[in-house]
């Protein structure tokens, strides 16, 4: 479900036309649907209602100003793995107790930060973490709430570069020694382990790792609760997939139905992460076509946004559904199936200008004919796009636009020649 539609072969976002947004604002540039981001929220809040559970929008996602506070204004808390992402938290207007921080490598100075800004939770991820952040606890005089991470072992279950509850991983304790790490700190003055947390991966299109992880959790939770850690809190992490080919995703109630229950049963109250599950079909990423060339027998389309801004395709052969912003006759919206022979629509692929063979969108794509100056929608494109985006190519970043309804905001500028060198001194 999406607020970007096709009216008389012309795209729009909400109400406001596409190709409009590209005049306004130029290309690349990321188009945002508020309804879009506020009906995924929406959806996990009412689905998991019944735990009424802290939902944590994971920031790595999409951390635009303007992204995290539509959700913080609809009720979402915040996941954040530095102290870059917990700055951007605070600045959309997130009080301390409805953020929890993840990651392998929080450092001293990320751990007093976040303790002094009050975080709900550290999920915690190693031994040593946990010792560091007693440490730092300790010293400022205060009691650091914990969940440990636990890096359940299951079977592969997405992209191996986002698969984070294999064997082997650096995320997370091995679940065999979850219980020994935590019995090193029972009664420590400065912690206080009160929950257990995995992320399973990203994206997850199926409920069965999380049924497997929860019976993980089963095990564990009364075993530390044995120990004397007042477990209550129940981290289930972020991972819930979308639809990037086609319908293939689970809706957030199915997930539900698997995770309440058994947190209820547990008597934990749940936290959730979910990231791409609210921003992922929230945007697209327009772009211009430069130029279009054959080579090697292949048709490319060359356009002007590249893997400085998208980097998905390249760094996981993802699929990112593409179609042109106002498509020839004959091709009024985008098919229901991407790979399907589509008359008249020749494989191209989608390339950028950056001077790698791994600049490409798409390969081997269906797409309408297309001409110098057409503009190009990449749909699904509002999770990792801009937040994963770089200057690679001394290409300033592309424009961030939030629409609601019939009106436009810019949330984030273009970047400029002058902002590429803004960090760096003249040597002389
Ligand atoms: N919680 C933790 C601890 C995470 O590491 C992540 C994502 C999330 C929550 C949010 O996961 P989500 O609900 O968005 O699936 N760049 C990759 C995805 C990397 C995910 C990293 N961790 C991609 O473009 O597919």
């Amino acid at each position: 479900m999406d607020h970007f539609h096709y009216r008389d072969r012309v795209l729009f976002c909400e109400d406001v036309p596409v190709s409009e947004l590209a005049r306004v604002y130029g290309t690349p540039l990321y188009v945002y649907s508020e309804a879009t981001l506020v009906h995924h929220l929406t959806s996990i809040q009412k689905a998991f209602a019944d735990a009424n559970p802290l939902i944590c929008y994971s920031v790595k996602t999409n951390g635009n100003l303007g992204i995290c506070k539509v959700v913080c204004r609809h009720g979402s808390g915040f996941d954040v793995t530095s102290a870059g992402e917990m700055h951007r938290a605070i600045l959309a207007g997130a009080p301390g107790r409805k953020i929890v921080f993840a990651g392998v490598g929080k450092t001293d100075a990320e751990q007093e930060q976040a303790l002094r800004a009050g975080v709900f939770l550290f999920n915690v991820e190693s031994e040593e973490e946990l010792h560091a952040l007693g440490e730092v606890a300790r010293r400022i005089g205060v009691v650091a709430p914990a969940a440990l991470r636990v890096n359940p072992d299951l079977p592969p279950k997405t992209h191996a570069k986002t698969d984070t509850s294999v064997k082997g991983v650096k995320f997370g304790l091995d679940i065999e020694t979850v219980l020994d790490v935590a019995k090193g700190v029972v009664g420590h003055p400065n912690l206080k382990v009160r929950g257990l947390h995995m992320h399973l991966g990203s994206p997850i299109l199926s409920v069965e790792p999380y049924r497997q992880g929860i019976a993980r959790a089963e095990a564990l939770i009364p075993a530390l609760r044995a120990q004397g850690h007042h477990i209550d809190i129940l981290n289930m992490g972020g991972g819930f997939g979308i639809n990037y080919r086609k319908s293939e995703a689970q809706p957030a109630q199915a997930f539900a139905e698997v995770i309440v229950p058994a947190v209820l049963k547990l008597g934990c109250s749940l936290v959730l992460e979910p990231g791409r599950f609210i921003a992922g079909n929230s945007g697209i990423l327009v772009s211009r076509v430069i130029y279009g060339k054959e080579s090697g027998g292949k048709k490319f389309v060359i356009q002007d946004a590249a893997m400085n801004d998208l980097i998905r395709p390249t760094l996981y052969d993802s699929f990112h559904r593409i179609w042109p912003v106002a498509p020839a006759p004959g091709f009024p919206a985008p098919p229901e199936d991407h790979e399907a022979d589509i008359p008249g629509a020749d494989p191209v692929d989608v390339v950028g200008p950056v001077c790698e063979s791994g600049d490409f969108l798409a390969k081997q794509r269906r797409l309408p004919p297309l001409r110098r100056g057409d503009l190009l929608a990449t749909f699904s494109a509002g999770a990792y796009g801009m937040s994963m985006a770089s200057n690679y190519n001394s290409r300033p970043r592309a424009a961030e636009v939030i629409v609601s309804g019939a009106n436009h905001r810019l949330a984030r500028r273009r970047e400029t020649l002058e902002d590429l060198v803004a960090c760096e001194r003249d040597l002389g």
